[in-house]
């Protein structure tokens, strides 16, 4: 198809032609462009734009078009500009002159823009099912560790005990707002832009609100203009994509750490690991490290759509198009990572023992000591002094607090008794902060519950 005057030199105009098209990308959303084109003729049929006829064959034909892409039957070739008139030219090939009335009262700037729309509907769905799938994994572990004791740590060093199932909660969390903000993003972007045309509406008789129903919208958009002029969902979208994988990242590297040979707390599976070409005793993390390296990719996409739209007069520009290799790219790799990253957690090996002696030869029950000494009058500043000169003397000797004898403690304080090793074992120092968000077994068990329910609640 020419689309350009005899200014043009033939290898120019391939070279404009290579630029410009999009069918190399936008073929990605062929299914949704040829469910829209379907809804758009249904609406025309019953409005008596074309004729029933007419709204049968095209309808028949483009099934036929969509049956024979998934089977493979029909190839995408180059020479169409992109998904809408790859189609378009198909259809007429097929019905003939009936295929021609399918463009009646549409642009490709409403196309498009509900192309883009049905399609990161469909992903976001598939998104929230592996967000849930992680979610419910974490569950699995949080309930088997309720009592598995570990260090928590601040500046990356130990601070007070923790279980298992407190820091794994802790993502729970972060996955559960990832979530919730893909959920919201639906929510706004519910609206049907066909029919806005190019930009102007159109004079058929267009059934706005009988398209967008087909389609599953909650109603048609509100102004022709912006309808093809906004990608804010898109925006919305991969920011939601990147502070999720920045959570992913986080995670993977402390699994990295974990599983690192100075921390043991973890095992990777073998099936998640991966070995070294020079080094036969490595094992590496090369899983996380993928998801924790391609968290740049997903920001890069946020910031250059961003960017791409930032200077843009209303309505609809060119510049749009960039929206969907970056989108596709950071779409699919978000996929990619919560599915490995969750197969990843589900099969790894947790090594109870190493946290729980990493926690005790910490110090991070030495908050417990000064609140022991708290307990019995000493005021808080005080027992702070006593207890840093204590650590100082476990440091010297290469011991735990619990390993001091009882003469060593009340050489520091005589409030020390015999229960103060009962007050600052791991178990008491875990249990005895059960005040909702704390990780004592009774107060994480409460919040289980309320995960399990907004798990059950939200399919
Ligand atoms: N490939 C174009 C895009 O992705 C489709 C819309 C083309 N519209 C136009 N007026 N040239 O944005």
């Amino acid at each position: 198809m020419k689309l350009w005057g005899g200014r043009f030199t033939k290898e120019e105009n391939q070279l404009v032609h290579n630029f410009n098209e999009s069918l190399s990308f936008d073929r990605k959303f062929y299914r949704q462009d040829i469910e829209g084109s379907i809804a758009h003729v249904t609406m025309l049929g019953k409005q008596g734009i074309v004729s029933k006829k007419d709204q049968e064959a095209i309808v028949n034909g483009l099934k036929g078009i969509l049956a024979d892409l998934e089977s493979g039957k029909l190839e995408f070739t180059n020479e169409h500009e992109d998904i809408h008139s790859f189609v378009e030219a198909n259809l007429i090939q097929r019905i003939g002159e009936a295929g021609k009335r399918l463009h009646t009262g549409r642009s490709r700037n409403d196309q498009v823009a509900l192309d883009m729309k049905l399609y990161c509907w469909d992903e976001l769905g598939e998104m929230d099912g592996l967000v849930k799938a992680l979610l419910e994994n974490l569950l699995a572990i949080m309930e088997e560790n309720l009592d598995t004791y570990m260090p928590g740590f601040t500046h990356l060093q130990k601070a007070q005990p923790i279980t298992l199932a407190h820091h794994i909660g802790a993502y729970f969390e972060m996955f559960s707002r990832d979530r919730s903000r893909l959920h919201d993003i639906r929510e706004r972007m519910d609206t049907c832009p066909l029919g806005a045309g190019a930009l102007a509406g159109t004079t058929y008789p267009l059934d706005r609100d009988y398209s967008a129903a087909l389609l599953g919208f909650a109603g048609p958009t509100r102004n022709s203009i912006d309808s093809v002029a906004d990608r804010d969902y898109v925006i919305e979208l991969l920011s939601a994509m990147s502070i999720l994988m920045m959570h992913l990242s986080r995670f993977s590297e402390e699994i990295i750490l974990w599983n690192s040979n100075e921390y043991q707390f973890v095992e990777i599976d073998d099936a998640y690991s991966t070995g070294s070409s020079i080094m036969p005793q490595k094992k590496n993390p090369d899983i996380a490290e993928l998801v924790r390296g391609k968290t740049g990719r997903v920001y890069g996409a946020l910031v250059a759509l961003l960017t791409t739209m930032k200077g843009l007069p209303l309505a609809y520009n060119k510049d749009m198009q960039e929206d969907k290799e970056l989108t596709f790219d950071a779409i699919d790799t978000v996929k990619g990572c919560l599915v490995l990253f969750t197969g990843m957690i589900a099969t790894m090996t947790f090594h109870k023992d190493v946290m729980e002696s990493s926690a005790k030869n910490g110090f991070t029950n030495a908050t417990d000591v000064a609140d022991y000494l708290v307990g019995h009058g000493v005021p808080f500043r005080d027992a702070h002094g006593i207890v840093g000169q204590l650590v100082l003397r476990c440091l010297e000797r290469g011991i735990a607090l619990d390993d001091l004898s009882l003469e060593e403690f009340r050489a520091m304080s005589p409030v020390f008794d015999e229960d103060i090793y009962e007050s600052i074992s791991m178990r008491n120092c875990v249990e005895r902060r059960n005040i909702i968000g704390a990780p004592g077994q009774k107060a994480m068990k409460q919040v289980i519950e309320t995960y399990k329910k907004q798990l059950l609640g939200n399919n």
